[in-house]
Order: structure tokens, then C-alpha cells, then sequence
């Protein structure tokens, strides 16, 4: 394509967001972000961190604020190359939240009542809802209702605030996991409801898969994903453990008590150890397999060991350089925002004028 092509027409919209919390895993980097930066060329891609959504489960002020800085950092250091993409501050740019209201009065309670995460959340702060066999209304407990006071709104709207977030800038493709698809799905709802009403506004956007992004599973219980949230400590690697983390991990990950080094689903730990040795070495699993034939676990853990502290040592290094440098994080956001404003202004006002607010007057 020659450059003026290029410049003529405009990269489709790619959109993911993610809560500042903690630390990235290896789960998140094998599966997501590592396959993110192979798209910055062919999109526009916009990373938000989503801070106004990190408060429907109140963080500590000082913790909210490193989470930020922290995430940011992480995201640079596996690989997102801030000057091929926008990363931004949900909190910065003025108009997710004001979409996310009209969104809002756009939304039927019982819709968002019946979202699998808020039913997650809401249970696990004592609020039973029960459902009814073959129907769709949802009826509340007795101890239920009285725990309903207090659980905060926002943890009921929040999938209304992602919408906004996505629909705010006409977003084609959001990457998202698979705990995420029902929020997605509402959106898409969302955006098909107000384009009827008021006319053509918002793009449908669907989900995007990144090509063969690796499903990494715990450590401990390798019948289960990797999870930051996990309790055990041993079942997850994050990207900026240190190499004796690593070894001490690795080495205590369940296999079985067979002998033989195969990928298969009777095998689950030791399928997992070969997904990250292949995902992480580019080696065939097939490949891997005939390499390590009468060789023994102590071996295959050995080399994942290696893999990994060499992988991961470019990520940690640079994380701890750019972590201690806010002024250029400062200068990433910046000019994320200034971006995310401008195209995020634009739709703002094309709905608030759909919807019959008044314009402001200028000067
Ligand atoms: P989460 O940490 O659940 O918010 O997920 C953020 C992104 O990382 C999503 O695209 C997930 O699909 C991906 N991800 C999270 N955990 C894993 C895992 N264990 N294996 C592969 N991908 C993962
Ligand atoms: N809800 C998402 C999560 O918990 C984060 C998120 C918020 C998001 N807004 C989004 C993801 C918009 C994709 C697009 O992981």
C-alpha cells in the first residue's frame, strides 16, 4: 500500500480496557497483551485503564493511584509501543461517564440483574438472587433484599459504563476474554437499540480474537486458568517475578505420576508446562514432545525455568526503569488522552444532540 493510502483511509477501531489492579500474569501477557502488540500496525488501538471501574470495589486512594502507574508500565514493558498505539485514563477524558448515563436510562434493571459477574460480585457480598427455572425474572431472597442495601449501584451498571467505554469511540473490534463476552453482548444490544431510535449512531462492535494466544492454566490446579485473584501463590507466574519466584513456582507445579513428557488431557500439568515451553520458545508441541522422549519432568521444568527468567528479565528490567520515570508515564497518558478526547468528543456530541440536549454556547 503506498503512503497515501495509507493516510486516505482510515485504520479500523480496536478498543480494550482493562481495572488497574495488580500485576499482570503470565497468563494475561501469553494470551493477551504479547498477541496486542502484533495488531499496532494494522488498527488504531486505543488501551484504556479503567479506573472509574476499579471503584465499584473501593481500592485504598494511594493503591488506585500506583495500580495506575503500575499498569501502564507493565503494558509498555510487555510490548505496547506507546507510539504506535493511544493509552489512556478512563478518568481523563471527559464523556465516559456522560455516555455511560444516557446508556443508563437506556437499560431495563432486570438486564443488568442478570449479568453473571454482578450475580459473582453481588453473592459474594451476601446478596442471593434466585431465579426461576425457565424464566428470565430474577426474585430476590429474603436475606437477599436486606444485603441488597448494601451493595453499591455502581457494581450493577457497571457493564453500562463498559458500553460507554467501548461505544465512545465507535469502537469496530474490542478484544476481550471470555468472562467478558455477556458484558459485550449488552453492548452491542445497547448500540443496536439507540441506532433504532434515533437513527444510525454507533458501530456494532464485535469481539476479536487475537491469532493462537496461548490458554495458560494455574499451576496448582492446571484444570484451571491462571488467575491473578487465585489465593494460592504458587499457582500463578506473574510478569515481574524474580527468577528465584520462578524457579520455586516451576519447580512445585503439579504434574502426575507418570513419567512420560506428552501433551494430552490426561495430562493436564504437564500440557501446561508444554504450552508455556512452546509458547515461550516457539517450538512445535510436537517438536517438544520427540526432544524430551525418556527424558524426565526434573528436565522439561528445567528448561521452562530457563524460558521463562530469560523472557520475563527484559519485561521486569524494564518495568523497574520505567516505573521510576513518571514524567514520561505522564507523557504516555497525555497524549493517550489528547487522542481519546478528540475522537471521544466527537460521538459525544453527535448523541447528546440525537438525544435533544441543548448545545452549549461557545465563548
Ligand atoms: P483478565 O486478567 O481476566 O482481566 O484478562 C485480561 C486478558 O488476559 C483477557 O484477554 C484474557 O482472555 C487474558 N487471560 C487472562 N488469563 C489468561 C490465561 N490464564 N490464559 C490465557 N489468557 C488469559
Ligand atoms: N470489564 C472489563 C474487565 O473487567 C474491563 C473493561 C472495562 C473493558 N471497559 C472495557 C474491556 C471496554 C474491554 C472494553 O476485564
Amino acid at each position: 500500500m503506498s503512503k497515501s493510502d495509507q493516510t486516505s483511509k482510515p485504520k479500523p477501531v480496536i478498543l480494550t480496557c482493562a481495572q488497574p489492579t495488580g500485576q499482570l500474569t503470565l497468563g494475561n501477557y501469553l494470551g493477551a497483551v504479547r498477541n496486542w502488540s502484533d495488531m499496532l500496525d494494522d488498527y488504531e488501538c486505543f488501551f484504556g485503564i479503567v479506573d472509574l471501574h476499579a471503584i465499584t470495589v473501593p481500592p485504598k486512594p494511594s493503591d488506585l493511584r500506583q495500580n495506575v502507574y503500575s499498569c501502564i508500565a507493565q503494558y509498555i514493558a510487555c510490548g505496547l509501543d506507546p507510539k504506535k498505539c493511544h493509552q489512556f485514563v478512563q478518568s481523563h477524558v471527559i464523556g465516559h461517564t456522560e455516555l455511560a448515563w444516557i446508556l443508563t436510562c437506556m437499560t431495563p434493571i432486570g438486564e443488568l440483574q442478570r449479568m453473571t459477574q454482578f450475580k459473582d460480585k453481588a453473592a459474594k457480598l451476601g446478596f442471593k438472587v434466585a431465579e426461576e427455572k425457565g424464566s428470565d425474572d430474577v426474585k430476590f431472597t429474603h436475606e437477599g433484599v436486606r444485603a441488597q442495601a448494601s451493595i453499591n449501584a455502581g457494581l450493577l451498571c457497571y457493564p453500562v459504563l463498559m458500553a460507554a467505554d467501548i461505544l465512545l469511540y465507535n469502537a469496530e473490534l474490542v478484544p476481550v476474554g471470555e468472562d467478558q463476552r455477556q458484558h459485550l453482548e449488552l453492548c452491542r444490544d445497547l448500540a443496536g437499540r439507540f441506532n433504532q431510535k434515533y437513527s444510525e449512531t454507533f458501530k456494532i462492535p464485535e469481539p476479536y480474537v487475537p491469532k493462537t494466544g496461548a490458554r495458560i492454566m494455574s499451576l496448582s490446579d492446571p484444570m484451571h486458568k491462571m488467575s491473578k485473584s487465585d489465593k494460592n501463590e504458587k499457582a500463578t507466574i506473574f510478569v515481574l517475578d524474580k527468577p528465584e519466584q520462578i524457579k520455586k513456582k516451576i519447580g512445585s507445579a503439579v504434574t502426575d505420576s507418570e513419567a512420560e513428557i506428552k501433551a494430552n488431557s490426561t495430562k493436564p500439568g504437564v500440557s501446561n508446562l508444554l504450552t508455556i515451553h512452546s509458547s515461550l520458545s516457539g517450538e512445535s508441541i510436537n517438536d517438544l514432545e520427540s526432544h524430551f522422549l525418556g527424558k524426565g519432568y526434573g528436565e522439561l521444568k528445567a528448561e521452562v525455568i530457563e524460558l521463562l527468567t530469560e523472557n520475563l528479565r527484559p519485561v521486569r528490567e524494564s518495568y523497574h526503569e520505567l516505573i521510576k520515570d513518571k514524567n514520561y508515564l505522564d507523557s504516555v497518558l497525555k497524549e493517550g488522552a489528547q487522542a481519546a478526547q478528540k475522537r471521544a468528543y466527537k460521538i459525544l456530541s453527535k448523541v447528546s444532540r440525537k438525544i435533544g440536549l441543548t448545545e452549549r454556547a461557545r465563548n
